[in-house]
């Protein structure tokens, strides 16, 4: 059983689907903390409710000190014996030092199909380039900001009439599908970095194409 760190900042739907997986007992993996870096962020109370230890550390008073915010969270991380860190929304940037000591252990997950439209405004970026598909991406993190070894993606349309809100709550839907599905893998050695890449053991979908707009 794999002790696993959900780090938030805001409402942890993606932690809420990470913890709800993990309540079966076939699950690999035990959520054992929930850290946010906001002291008003909705999902610590959804966390406490799920009975999961929950702590506050507050990222603002560190100011552009990166690394001193890392050396309180890794003290925490220890304290509780943290093996896997799972990033759910999390926004706060971390040192290289920091990504490197929990490389191949710290996953995130960003909504997109990675490596296009990295970073802020995914859904508006999908909509001004015009995608017909769009979707998520659980990836381990590296230095540079929602890149890093693909783990797991999952694909959904793209309509004509969305709004960047709607695309978001249609891929959200799959990100709490694919999020407990890679941290699985995760726990269970089922993942391999290979230089950039990430090979697993899962096979690929069975042949479930997914085309957009639909063939008439
Ligand atoms: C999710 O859509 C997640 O993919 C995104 O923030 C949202 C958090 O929602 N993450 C990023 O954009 C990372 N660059 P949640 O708090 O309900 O899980």
């Amino acid at each position: 059983m794999r002790r696993v760190a959900i780090l938030i900042s805001g409402r942890g739907s993606n932690m809420t689907a990470l913890i709800d997986a993990a309540a079966a007992d076939s699950f690999p993996a035990e959520i054992a903390l929930v850290i946010s870096n906001r002291p008003d962020a909705p999902g610590l109370a959804t966390a406490k409710a799920a009975g999961v230890a929950t702590l506050v550390i507050e990222s603002k008073p560190f100011g552009p000190d990166r690394a001193g915010f890392e050396t309180v969270l890794q003290a925490a991380l220890d304290e509780h014996h943290i093996e896997l860190i799972c990033l759910g929304g999390f926004m706060r940037l971390f040192t290289a030092e920091f990504v490197r000591r929990w490389y191949g252990r710290m996953l995130n997950i960003h909504p997109s199909l990675l490596p296009s439209f990295p970073g802020l405004d995914p859904h508006g970026q999908a909509l001004r380039a015009g995608v017909k598909i769009s979707g998520a991406t659980v990836h381990f993190v590296i230095p540079e900001t929602d890149a890093g070894p693909i783990v797991m993606q999952g694909a959904v349309p793209v309509a004509d009439d969305d709004t960047p809100d709607t695309l978001a709550a249609r891929v959200l839907a799959i990100e709490h599908k694919i999020y407990p599905q890679a941290l699985r893998l995760l726990a269970t050695d089922g993942v391999r970095i290979e230089g950039d890449v990430c090979r697993t053991s899962a096979g690929g979908a069975p042949c479930d194409d997914l085309i957009s707009p639909t063939l008439i």
